[in-house]
């Protein structure tokens, strides 16, 4: 599976109002995510407090790199790696592209436009397919 270049651009045209807003998309994530999915809080709750920023960060981050995905293995086997720790699995991805879609949504407003929020999911959609795959290997060998 690979994104067409119509989300590719839409995802472009986000990055800097993502940026932009970094901090507030990222916690507004977080307050919707524990508030809606209280089972995740526990999963952060080792996390040091930097560490915290990094989930929405890497989001925004990976998209910059959505055409380059070559660039992105090395972030992607650290990210499995964290992420097999801290016992995430396919049944939390969902909650958490909820959590980040509507965070965006909530402090983008108008910006976000309905093509903008189809192409973040297909993209989130596209990495979190990745990481689940890798994670299941991860947990396979243990
Ligand atoms: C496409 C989706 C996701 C991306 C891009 C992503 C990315 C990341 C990154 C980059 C880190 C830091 C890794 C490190 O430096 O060690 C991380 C850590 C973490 N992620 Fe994810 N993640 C995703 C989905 C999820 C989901 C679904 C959960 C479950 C609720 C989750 C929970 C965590 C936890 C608990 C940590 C460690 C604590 C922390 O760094 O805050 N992530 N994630």
């Amino acid at each position: 599976m690979s994104l067409s270049q119509e989300t590719i651009t839409a995802i472009k045209e986000t990055i800097p109002l993502v940026n932009k807003e970094a901090e507030n998309v990222t916690t507004r994530m977080y307050e919707i995510l524990f508030s809606k999915y209280p089972e995740t809080k526990s999963m952060f709750d080792n996390a040091a407090s930097d560490q915290h920023k990094k989930l929405a960060g890497a989001i925004a981050a990976f998209a910059g790199n959505i055409d380059n995905l070559g660039v992105l293995s090395a972030a992607v086997e650290k990210m499995a790696q964290t992420h097999v720790k801290t016992q995430v699995k396919p049944i939390h991805y969902p909650m958490v592209a909820d959590a980040l879609i509507t965070a965006m949504g909530d402090v983008l407003g108008e910006a976000f436009t309905d093509a903008r929020k189809n192409a973040w999911v297909e993209a989130y959609t596209f990495l979190a397919n990745i990481l689940m795959q890798r994670e299941h290997e991860l947990y396979a060998q243990q």
